[in-house]
């Protein structure tokens, strides 16, 4: 029978990768999972208050379909948190959705036509390529400086008139990068001067460390920005599926997608109501779970970093999110990273995704870290490798 052919671009390493621990696993062998950003998977636990905000509303027979758009005191919520971080928004302005993931595929379904092409600074978080072919567009990766800042030149090099996106990870999935206020002004006027929407991810905005953290809001101004954020990652509500697209309202040339986004919306009902009444309580119930988080993680991140250095394997010292994103010389030892990431695995049982899965250009040739587990798991773990990179290196 014939499939679409849209589909053949899909691809999720994070994901992928695991058809081979589970080949690993029959054989009775124990993994260590290091692939998936999953911090409830670990110690860090959905806090009371948000789960019993969650149990209350099922109890209370909030179980039935709710606003497309959202539900009207999250939305407010989001609107008040969202604002408190600098961007004008506007509570007509924001849909909640079913994760990021869900607002991603809606924007990048409104925006992208067959050949349009998406900016995302390489490596980028493998959904916006995968959405970004789904719907007929090309991605287009643009190089970062060693000291993960965006290259201006080569992302200038690369807009034709073909560019209809630009798309901003910050804190960054795959390397933890973090954009400051520069940076972020330089990209705004970028998209500005060529007519660019800009897509902007900020689910890991309270999983900063030793910088400050700049919502693209202070630097926004009437740019057509789409803010994308969520709950999974600092309200440790992952399997539950919950985030939101907000449009820039002081944007008038984001008149369209305050047509279009809506209608998608509507066309799948609506987000899970239970979940968005426990999402009004973690925006406005105790925060304290997120500094106890961002202290663990400095540790486990630190921890991961002396390990890789004393290997002699090349990293950057990732400032927000839970990820690092180490160099791998594969050179007469390994195809390429991939077969690196499956040899560690069937050596040593820690699963790992290939740098590649994050980008051809600029993921290749490195490896992907999560580094969520408690420390004498990491210690297990970064054993393991030491062990692996001194019999193979
Ligand atoms: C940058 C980024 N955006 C979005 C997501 C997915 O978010 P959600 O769980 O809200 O769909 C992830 C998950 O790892 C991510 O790293």
């Amino acid at each position: 029978m014939k499939v679409s052919d849209r589909t053949h671009g899909v691809e999720y390493a994070i994901r992928d990768i695991i058809a081979y621990a589970r080949k690993y696993q029959a054989s009775g062998k124990e993994i260590i999972y290091l692939n998936i950003g999953d911090p409830v998977r670990f110690d860090f636990k959905t806090p009371d208050h948000i789960k019993r905000a969650l149990v209350d509303a099922v109890m209370h027979e909030e179980n039935y379909y709710t606003d497309s758009e959202g539900l009207p005191e999250l939305r407010q919520a989001i609107m008040e948190k969202e604002s408190e971080k600098g961007f004008n928004v506007r509570v007509e302005d924001i849909i909640v959705t079913n994760g990021v993931s869900e607002g991603l595929d809606m924007t990048m379904a409104s925006i992208v036509d067959p050949g349009a092409e998406i900016l995302m600074p390489g490596p980028y978080y493998p959904p916006y390529a995968s959405y970004a072919k789904f719907y007929g567009g090309k991605p287009v990766e643009f190089k970062l400086h060693e000291d993960g800042r965006p290259n201006i030149e080569d992302l200038q090099s690369k807009i034709t008139p073909r560019s209809r996106a630009l798309c901003i990870i910050s804190p960054n999935n795959p390397t933890g990068e973090v954009f400051d206020q520069k940076s972020l002004q330089q990209l705004i006027d970028i998209a500005t001067e060529h007519d660019l929407y800009v897509i902007c991810d900020e689910i890991y905005d309270k999983i900063v460390f030793d910088s400050h953290f700049t919502g693209i809001g202070k630097v926004a101004k009437d740019a057509p920005v789409i803010l994308l954020n969520g709950f999974s990652k600092s309200y440790l509500m992952t399997g539950w599926r919950c985030g939101y697209i907000c449009l820039n309202s002081s944007s008038t040339k984001l008149e369209g997608l305050r047509e279009d986004i809506p209608k998608l919306a509507r066309v799948r009902i609506a987000a899970n109501l239970p979940v968005q009444i426990a999402a009004v309580q973690a925006l406005r119930g105790s925060q304290a779970h997120i500094s106890t988080m961002v202290e663990k993680l400095i540790r486990r991140r630190d921890y991961v970093v002396k390990r890789l250095n004393a290997m002699g394997i090349q990293c950057k010292v990732p400032r927000g999110a839970f990820y690092i994103f180490p160099q791998i010389n594969t050179k007469g030892r390994w195809k390429d990273d991939q077969h690196f990431v499956i040899d560690l695995l069937n050596n040593t049982g820690v699963l790992t995704v290939h740098g590649s899965g994050f980008g051809s250009t600029y993921g290749s040739g490195h490896f992907r870290i999560v580094y969520l587990p408690p420390e004498e798991m990491l210690e297990k773990a970064m054993d393991k490798l030491e062990r692996f990179v001194n019999t193979k290196l």
